[in-house]
């Protein structure tokens, strides 16, 4: 059995659905705070509550034999780190180390968590790869990184065994259509593109077009959903069969599009044309984050499956069959 913490999330309800597609059995927990319960897959079975809810945590781990955790349960809007920054360190810090106290009081000593680009802040290299330094330049990202050094220093310890996966632009959906992205508020610029192509949104903005990059605008690296999801199984299937595992993986696709590039791309994929607003610059994006996922391809044989183009047509039929995302149909 494997504990999924916040599989109602995005990413999070497309790693269960990997895991269970795979014939793992899994449980979810959840707060729903960001998640929807309808993102759950019904086969799995589903606890509502906190990730930091230690009494909570004993029940599951005494009632189900856990071999391993997934968590993807934390707050990840940058500029509301930047606004709230304890609430990022209650969440992402505090209640993770509750979480890891309580695995290893029960023995569970397998851990798979989601960490992010962000932790590399504004990195000079072309293709960033996990050997690059690691320096964020706001509290999400460090809340991330904060718990990177926790697993390090507690593989050493108590002999957790861990993977951390850090997630480059993560955007597209499941090919069912079923289970796909929806934020409130929304800030990611593909499903704000195709929100807007859907007549959601009047326009869409282009967040600084000055960048020292070939057309002035950012240069991010989209990886779909499944791709992540898949490498979770991946990471899982390492730590089953081998002793102690510490590593950290970048997961993207090694190819970088400007922001004009994806609006082009999804004008493209739907036939329609964007009313396209240059707006000012959005404080802490940096101007390029491009992955290099040789280790993990190398160690772990993982290979993404979709390209730009792939990712906006699976999210364009999610969007299109959930107007109104999950809750609202
Ligand atoms: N953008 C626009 N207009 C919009 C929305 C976004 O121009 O309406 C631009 C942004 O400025 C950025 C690019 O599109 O240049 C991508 O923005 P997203 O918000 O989609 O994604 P980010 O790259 O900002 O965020 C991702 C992850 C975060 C992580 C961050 C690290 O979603 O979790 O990378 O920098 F922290």
């Amino acid at each position: 059995m494997i504990l999924i913490i916040g599989g109602a999330g995005y990413i999070g309800s497309h790693a269960v659905k990997a895991c269970i597609d795979k014939g793992y059995d899994v449980v979810v927990l959840d707060n729903l705070s960001t998640g929807h319960d309808q993102a759950v897959d019904p086969r799995a079975i589903f606890v509502k509550g906190n990730l930091g809810d230690e009494s909570l945590l004993k029940k599951i781990f005494l009632q189900h034999k856990i071999q391993a955790v997934m968590h993807f349960a934390a707050h990840s809007l940058v500029g509301e780190s930047v606004q709230e920054p304890l609430k990022y360190y209650d969440n992402n810090v505090s209640a993770t180390v509750t979480l890891i106290k309580e695995m290893l009081r029960h023995n569970v000593k397998r851990f798979i968590f989601s960490s992010t680009a962000a932790t590399y802040g504004i990195p000079d290299a072309e293709l960033i790869d996990e050997t690059c330094p690691t320096n964020p330049i706001n509290p999400y990202g460090r809340s991330k990184l904060m718990v990177e050094q926790m697993l390090d220093d507690a593989a050493k310890a108590y002999g957790l065994s861990y993977v951390s996966l850090r997630y480059f632009n993560a955007a597209g959906a499941d090919e069912s259509g079923k289970i796909g992205e929806d934020h409130d508020p929304e800030t990611h610029l593909i499903p704000l593109v195709l929100q807007h192509l859907l007549g959601k949104r009047e326009s869409i903005s282009v967040f600084g077009t000055d960048y020292d990059t070939p057309d002035g605008t950012c240069i991010r690296d989209y990886i779909h959903v499944t791709d992540l999801a898949d490498a979770h199984v991946l990471a899982l299937q390492q730590l089953l069969e081998e002793d102690q595992v510490a590593e950290v993986y970048n997961l993207g696709n090694g190819a970088g599009y400007s922001v004009k590039e994806v609006i082009e791309t999804c004008e493209k994929v739907t036939g329609l044309k964007a009313n396209v607003v240059i707006a000012d610059r959005r404080p802490g994006d940096p101007p390029r984050l491009v992955a290099s996922s040789e280790k993990i391809h190398n160690r772990l044989g993982w290979k993404p499956k979709y390209d730009l183009e792939a990712i906006i047509q699976t999210a364009w039929h999610w969007h299109k069959q959930h107007p109104n995302g999950y809750d609202k149909e």
